[in-house]
């Protein structure tokens, strides 16, 4: 199966390659666990290597990322400057129709069919990011959030994008983790007090990835300056 580089070095060499091309991989975690970051970590390689990417923001602005990301050494703007890279404000749409049915307010006026969101995404795209989609899966009942889901993917897959999906861990609880079954792959962030240690850290771990050998144990990560580097040490912990 051919792989698309996650932009984390170590992570690559866990998933034989990368994530498996034109697949749905899900990622989630807690708050500040680090999801946007593996995000720019994947737009920032890609970039580099000359693939159309996409971003569908629903909490940052586009200046917000490029600014997260500088901070990292991961400087996206110029590819979003030249087009390479389009950021998507999903929110300030939404927010923008809050307004405009202020007087008249209906809850359904932000209902967004998530198919909806591969119209954003330009033929030619290789990479896209959606963050947060979760947003948009708290209003939908088990049955619609499956299908909506499988449709979004679909399309997304046909028109050969690789696609993470990073969602929240309320959206992910209160959705009885199905997004899980949904996707080809899942990596679950997770922050933790290490007992030995006696302070907080950062762990992956990876409970699904289809056509990849993965082990079943957790990694720790840290976020520095330069962005996420894995430990090869965190091998030995699991986390339940
Ligand atoms: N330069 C840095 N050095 C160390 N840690 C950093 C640095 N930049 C960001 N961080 C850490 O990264 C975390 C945020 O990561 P990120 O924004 O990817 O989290 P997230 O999971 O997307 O959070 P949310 O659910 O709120 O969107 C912060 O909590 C911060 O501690
Ligand atoms: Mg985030």
């Amino acid at each position: 199966m051919e792989r698309v580089s996650t932009g984390i070095e170590e992570l690559d060499s866990k998933l034989s390659g990368g994530y498996p091309k034109k697949k749905v991989i899900l990622i989630t975690g807690v708050a500040g666990s680090g999801k946007t970051i593996f995000g720019i970590h994947y737009l920032y390689r890609a970039c580099q290597e000359g693939k159309k990417c996409v971003l569908i923001a629903t909490e940052e602005t586009p200046e917000d990322i490029l600014q997260q990301a500088r901070m990292l050494e991961h400087d996206l703007e110029p590819y979003y400057e030249k087009g390479q890279l389009i950021i998507e404000r999903v929110f300030e749409s939404r927010t923008e129709r809050i307004e405009e049915t202020r007087y008249g307010f209906k809850p359904e006026g932000l209902d967004l069919e998530l198919p909806y969101l591969a119209e954003l995404v330009p033929e030619g795209t290789e990479c896209v990011v959606i963050d947060n989609i979760g947003v948009f899966t708290i209003r939908l009942s088990v049955r619609k959030l499956r299908d909506e889901f499988d449709g979004l993917s679909h399309i997304l897959m046909k028109k050969g994008c690789t696609v993470l999906y990073i969602m929240d861990e309320a959206a992910y609880n209160m959705t009885n983790q199905l997004a899980e079954y949904s996707a080809y792959g899942s990596i679950r962030l997770l922050v933790k007090e290490n007992s030995y240690l006696g302070k907080m850290e950062r762990y992956i771990y990876i409970p699904k990835m289809r056509s990849t050998p993965v082990s079943p144990y957790t990694s720790v990560f840290e976020i520095s300056s330069k962005g996420i580097k894995i430990k090869a040490s965190g091998d030995s912990e699991i986390i339940g």
